[in-house]
Order: structure tokens, then C-alpha cells, then sequence
């Protein structure tokens, strides 16, 4: 049967490091708090010449060089984001231009957190219905142009970035000894859209807005819709806690992180965790997790990797990968 197997990972981060300690001035806050409450100790932000498209070709390109590939080698870029360059056209053709990419297709996915789980099983559907071989996932964001900046209890939670991978079609036996993505599980419920929201919108303000949320509702219910979704992908894959090699969950906040995990049995040292270096980058945060650990050479071709977000809307999923 066809799997799509993963080929190569690219990340890409703005130039500027934003330390939790450069809050103070701006917001009542302190690095201790942030710290204590969240896990974060810096996130990057966007300068002006930054934007999710430039992020996002930066990460295509990485993801591209370490597969040994060339755009042209790409039948599909699907580019998971809640902070387009623009309404429309997609950033994902933006992308595909600046890659010099005018063949194949390319196209915009929204799921706000949970945006690269959907991508890349949106990826796999695509490949195991044989409408592209090769395609470019990539989780690209610029929450920052979206944070109201006078409220404390969001602007210090989040941060920019992009990552990307390359999963191209394979032949695998159809057990979970084959390579590729080999199990998900997806969900939404917008009766929790309140909770977490953009308060702007083409069709409603006519402006972006900022981003609203009730941070202790949102906790209170992560948890338990994050390992929900994981034993149902578990349980598709016939494999328990014990199998996995790494967890790369969404990076929002480490005692989410550590309660799921905790939850769920899986050990403190399978945990990949960048929530301290990256903040919440949204859609980005996956990959941007997955690309550390692969770089300094945790995550090894033959690894049993899950994958997890939530985020507004709600929506959560997971997605279990032979690396
Ligand atoms: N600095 C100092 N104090 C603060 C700050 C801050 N930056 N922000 C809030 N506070 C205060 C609050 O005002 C409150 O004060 P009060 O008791 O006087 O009212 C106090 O700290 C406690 O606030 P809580 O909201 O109860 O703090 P909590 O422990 O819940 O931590 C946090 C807040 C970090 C936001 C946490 O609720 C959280 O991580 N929630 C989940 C967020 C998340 O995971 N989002 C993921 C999805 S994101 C996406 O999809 C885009």
C-alpha cells in the first residue's frame, strides 16, 4: 500500500528574540511568572520585512535542501496558518511563486493550532489517493501582527516562525512497521469558539483583529481533549504508550505538555519540548518541534513519533508517523 513517508524537515525563525524580561516595561509581568505559569522563556518576533509567506519559503527551502530536492520535484504545497499575508489569494501560492514553483497546486488550511496535524493528513490523503507524490507541508505564522499587546495574559504566550516537511509517496506492507504516517485522529467543536477567538474577520469587521482568549477554560479543557484523540489514534494503530519513540506535541504551555503526557503514560524523556525557546508559534509549533529534534539528532529514520495539537474552534487531532 502507499504510505507517505516523511523526507526532509526546514524550519525557519525572524531574526529578533524576544526574552520574557523585555514584557516588563510594557505589561504587568514578570519573567518568574511567565516561566512558572507557561514553560516560556523567549519567543521570536516578526520584523516588517518578515512576514508568514518569507517564513514560510525560508522553511520550504530548509525542508527542500535536506530531502535533496528541488521545487520542482513538489506536486503540492498545502500551508497550514491563521495569519495569511493576505485574505486571499492563499499564502501557500504565494509560497509556490517564490519557490518558482508554476506547476502543481498549492493551498491554505485553517485549524489555527492544530493546523499542521490537519495539514499533514490532509498530505496523506492527498498521496494515498494518488492526486500528488511529493508535497510540501509547512506550518508557517506571524501571531504576533495579531496579539493585542496591552493584554498581558495573551501577548506573552506567543511567537513567530515556520516549519516545514517533505512526505512523498512510498510503498509500505499496510502494519505499523512501515514508514510514512500511519494513523490519525481528527476533531473540532466550534460550541467552544468563544473561548479562543480573533475578534476581526473579513466578513464581520472588515479588519484582521486581535486574538481573544479565556486562557483557564481553554487549560481546563486541553488536557482531556488532547489524550482523547491520541488513545483513539492509539488505539486505530493497535499500539500503546510503551511503542512510541518520541511525543512532539503542541508547544502552548509545558504544564499542559506534562499533564497529557503524564496522563497518557508516556515518558518524561520521549517528550520533545521547545515551548521555551519558540512560545506558542500556532500552526508553526510542530514542525518548528520536530525540526529541533531531528537536527540534533533525536528523532532517527525508523521512529515511532506522535504528533498532537488543539487549539480555537476548538479543533485537536494526533497523527502517529513511522519516521
Ligand atoms: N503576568 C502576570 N500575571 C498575569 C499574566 C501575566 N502575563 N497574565 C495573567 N495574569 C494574572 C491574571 O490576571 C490572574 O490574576 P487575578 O487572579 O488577579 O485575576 C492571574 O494571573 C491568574 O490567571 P489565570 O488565567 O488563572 O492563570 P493560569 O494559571 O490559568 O495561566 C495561562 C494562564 C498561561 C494563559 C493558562 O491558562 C494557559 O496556558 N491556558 C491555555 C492556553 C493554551 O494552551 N492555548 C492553546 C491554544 S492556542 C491557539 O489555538 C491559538
Amino acid at each position: 500500500m502507499i504510505r507517505s513517508v516523511v523526507r526532509g524537515t526546514g524550519a525557519a525563525l525572524p531574526r529578533r528574540i524576544m526574552k520574557n524580561a523585555d514584557f516588563e516595561g510594557m505589561v504587568e509581568t514578570s519573567d518568574e511568572w511567565i516561566a512558572q505559569r507557561t514553560g516560556i522563556r523567549q519567543r521570536h518576533i516578526a520584523a516588517d520585512d518578515e512576514t508568514t509567506a518569507s517564513l514560510g519559503e525560508a522553511a520550504a527551502r530548509a525542508a527542500l535542501a535536506d530531502a535533496g530536492l528541488t521545487p520542482d520535484d513538489i506536486d503540492l504545497i498545502v500551508l497550514a496558518t491563521s495569519t495569511p499575508n493576505n485574505t486571499f489569494p492563499a499564502t501557500a501560492v504565494e509560497i509556490q511563486n517564490r519557490l518558482g514553483m508554476h506547476h502543481g497546486f498549492a493551498f491554505d488550511m485553517q485549524a489555527v493550532c492544530s493546523g499542521f496535524v490537519y495539514a499533514v493528513t490532509t498530505a496523506d490523503l492527498y498521496i494515498r489517493g494518488g492526486l500528488a507524490r511529493r508535497v510540501l507541508v509547512i506550518g508557517s505564522e506571524t501571531f504576533s501582527r495579531i496579539l493585542d499587546w496591552n493584554d498581558r495574559s495573551t501577548c506573552v504566550l506567543f511567537g513567530d516562525g515556520a516549519g516545514a516537511l517533505v512526505v512523498e509517496a512510498g510503498e509500505g506492507a499496510g502494519t505499523i512497521a512501515d514508514r510514512g504516517v500511519l494513523a490519525a485522529s481528527l476533531r473540532s467543536d466550534g460550541a467552544h469558539k468563544d473561548k479562543l477567538f480573533v475578534d476581526g474577520g473579513p466578513s464581520t469587521t472588515g479588519t484582521v483583529g486581535h486574538l481573544r482568549m479565556e486562557g483557564r477554560e481553554v487549560f481546563k479543557h486541553a488536557v482531556g481533549m488532547i489524550t482523547d484523540v491520541i488513545e483513539a489514534t492509539f488505539s486505530a494503530a493497535g499500539i500503546a504508550a510503551d511503542d512510541l519513540d518520541w511525543f512532539v506535541p503542541h508547544q502552548a504551555n509545558k504544564r499542559i505538555i506534562d499533564a497529557s503526557a503524564k496522563k497518557l503514560g508516556i515518558a518524561e524523556q520521549k517528550v520533545v519540548v521547545t515551548v521555551n525557546l519558540h512560545g506558542n508559534t500556532s500552526a508553526a509549533s510542530v514542525p518548528l518541534a520536530l525540526s529541533v529534534a531531528v537536527a540534533d539528532g533525536r528523532i532517527k529514520k525508523g521512529d515511532l513519533v506522535l504528533l498532537e495539537a488543539m487549539g480555537g474552534g476548538f479543533t485537536w487531532g494526533a497523527v502517529l508517523v513511522r519516521w
